[in-house]
């Protein structure tokens, strides 16, 4: 099959293309997708370079999220059938960015048929996590959201989301193209790390909107200096880390101001609440996908540009997904 390979966890990963990649075996309890569209997403970045909370056995086709029609079932499939179309992620083995996989069937979830391939290529992880990371912060009291990495595709759901259900939310961009961006899906409170201005101005409105749950996918200064200037007794939920730098906080701020940090990983939030209700929030997902869920689809790449994709996405991750495929 035509793939991309990793080779070498490194610095500066080079992903080569076969077109003699063997096809992946099937066990008893996995089904064969015929790849669709593989989504670039920020996790698969740093698996490429053996940061991520999963490592795989090289060499190996990357690529963790996608879409694709089931080629063939094991054994011990109980639902899904040859012809079905899904969204999928690959736990193991050879992943998105090549022409099969095999993955396990609860990585699947059925398209509805209003739902196109490539819709379906992002339906898992951003969504998802969005709408769990909300839930969490009303389910823990808080009433008001500060977000960084505003203008991420998964910023974006958390905008819609919190506009929907009247929680009042900042988001912290770091251009003011992104404070633009968000202002025209709805965003009302946008303010940029850049700007000289930042510290006064997100304190105050902090204050005033008492936002009290941060969901922070940067890390680095601009997180440690959010909860910092968040009112007392805030918290910091820390999903992403793409500043890659360590978040600098003051031991007064947890002693004196009760303030708190927390991690989410999906994979842990699906083990939380189960498989079957996974499923059946994700099937719920699919419905909104022209509105609360939308993603933005940038550009699309065949497999064998999946390098260039990769260096188009890592330059220009405000604009939408880069799939592969197609
Ligand atoms: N924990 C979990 O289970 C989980 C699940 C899903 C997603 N995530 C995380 O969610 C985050 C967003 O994912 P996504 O797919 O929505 O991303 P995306 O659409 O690719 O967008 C990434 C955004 O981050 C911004 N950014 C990149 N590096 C930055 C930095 N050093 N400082 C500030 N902003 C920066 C980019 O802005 P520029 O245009 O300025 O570069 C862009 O707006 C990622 O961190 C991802 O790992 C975590």
């Amino acid at each position: 099959m035509k793939g991309i390979i990793l080779t070498n966890y490194t610095e500066n990963p080079q992903l080569e293309f076969s077109a003699e990649r063997k096809n992946p075996e099937l066990k008893p309890n996995q089904v064969l997708i015929k790849n669709a569209y593989g989504s670039i997403n920020p996790s698969d970045l740093m698996f490429l370079r053996g940061l991520y909370g999963i490592k795989k056995k090289l060499p190996v086709v990357p690529g963790f999220e996608g879409s694709g029609t089931v080629e063939e079932v094991g054994s011990e499939i109980k639902h899904l059938k040859k012809g079905d179309r899904v969204a999928c992620v690959s736990s193991s083995g050879d992943g998105t960015w090549g022409e099969f996989m095999a993955t396990e069937e609860e990585n699947c979830i059925p398209l509805l048929d209003s739902v196109s391939l490539e819709a379906g290529a992002s339906i898992f992880v951003n969504p998802m996590t969005a709408w769990a990371m909300v839930n969490r912060a009303i389910k823990s009291g808080h009433t008001g959201i500060v977000q960084t990495a505003g203008a991420s595709a998964l910023g974006k759901m958390v905008v819609r989301i919190c506009k929907e259900k009247n929680i009042p939310l900042i988001s912290i961009v770091r251009r003011d193209d992104q404070v633009a961006a968000l202002h025209e899906i709805g965003a009302e409170h946008v303010v940029n790390s850049s700007s000289a201005k930042f510290d006064r101005e997100f304190m105050v409105l902090a204050k005033k909107q008492n936002t009290t749950y941060l969901l922070d996918a940067v890390a680095g200064e601009v997180a440690g200096k959010a909860l910092t200037l968040m009112p007392a007794k805030s918290t910091l939920l820390s999903y992403g880390a793409l500043s890659e730098k360590e978040i600098p906080i003051h031991a007064g701020i947890m002693i004196f101001q009760d303030k708190k940090v927390e991690g989410f990983w999906l994979t842990y939030w699906i083990q939380e609440i189960g498989i079957e209700a996974f499923h059946k929030e994700a099937r719920e997902v699919q419905k909104h996908l022209d509105t609360t869920f939308h993603t933005v689809v940038n550009k699309i790449f065949p497999i064998e540009q999946g390098s260039e994709a990769v260096d188009y996405y890592s330059k220009n991750m405000s604009l939408g997904k880069v799939l592969i495929g197609g």
